[in-house]
Parts: C-alpha cells; structure tokens; sequence
C-alpha cells in the first residue's frame, strides 16, 4: 500500500484510540483495517473481569467482517507512547505490537497484508508474516 493510504489507516488508528476502554490497563488501543469495503476501526475494550477484555485489532477486525468485508488488506494499529505502558518509546519494542490472538484472526481474512504500527513518536512498516510466519490455516 502507498504512503498515502499508510498515512490515513494511521490516522484512523489514532481516532479509534480515543475510543478506548481501558480503566483497568490504562492503555488505550486503536486499530484500523483497510478492506474490500473500506476502512474499519476499533478500539480495545474492557471488562471488570479482566479475561473478556478485546483488543483492538479483533473489533476493528470483526466490525469489517460483520459489515461485510472479505479481505483485510492493511492494518494499522496505535498507541500512544506518552504515559503509555510501552516500554522504550524509542526502540523497537516501544511499537504497539499485536499480540499472537490477533495476528491469527488478521491471518484468517488476509493474504500477508501490511502492519502499520505507531506510537505517536514513531511509525514502523511489517508485513503480517514478519510478525506471524507461519499462521494457522484450515481448507475451506
Ligand atoms: N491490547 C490491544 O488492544 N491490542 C494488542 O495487540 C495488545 C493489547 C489491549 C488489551 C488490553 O485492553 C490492554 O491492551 C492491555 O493488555
């Protein structure tokens, strides 16, 4: 995907962060899905028991998919840096990476689709299988 279009899936990360259910982590979590329908977001939300908490990456996943969409093509994933409870903002792991759940639901409607990932100090550019080489898989 183009810078362009990189550019405004990161954006619609951002907006979907302010969205964020997050009092009991703190971390608040946007994702955007490029698809064949458009653009999709989602936030992480919550829950006061903590193991039915969803990440962002799975709404914005599962709001393009229940909207009709096919194919994931891009997704773009944010959290800020500042107060965030990333470690070093400033390396590698101070990026938002989705964690293992996710990256086999994103597997599941993409073929190797970008990952945008930003931090409001930085943006790095994967591809799914750089994160996941080896996703799971049935015949359909
Ligand atoms: N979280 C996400 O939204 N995406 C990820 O890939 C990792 C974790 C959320 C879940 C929870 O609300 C908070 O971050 C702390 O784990």
């Amino acid at each position: 995907m183009n810078r362009t279009a990189a550019d405004k899936l990161a954006v619609a990360a951002q907006e979907a962060a302010r969205n964020a259910y997050a009092p009991y982590s703190k971390f608040k979590v946007g994702a955007a899905v490029m698809t064949d329908k458009g653009i999709f977001s989602g936030c992480n939300v919550e829950n006061s028991s903590y193991g039915l908490t969803t990440c962002a990456e799975r709404v914005a996943v599962f709001k393009a998919v229940s909207e009709g969409a096919k194919v994931v093509k891009a997704v773009a994933v944010f959290a800020t840096s500042p107060q965030s409870k990333i470690p070093n903002p400033k390396s590698k792991i101070g990026l938002p990476f989705p964690c293992g759940a996710c990256l086999q639901v994103i597997n599941e409607f993409g073929e190797n689709p970008d990952i945008i990932l930003s931090n409001g100090e930085r943006t790095e550019f994967y591809r799914l299988k750089d994160l996941l080489p080896n996703g799971f898989r049935l015949k359909k």
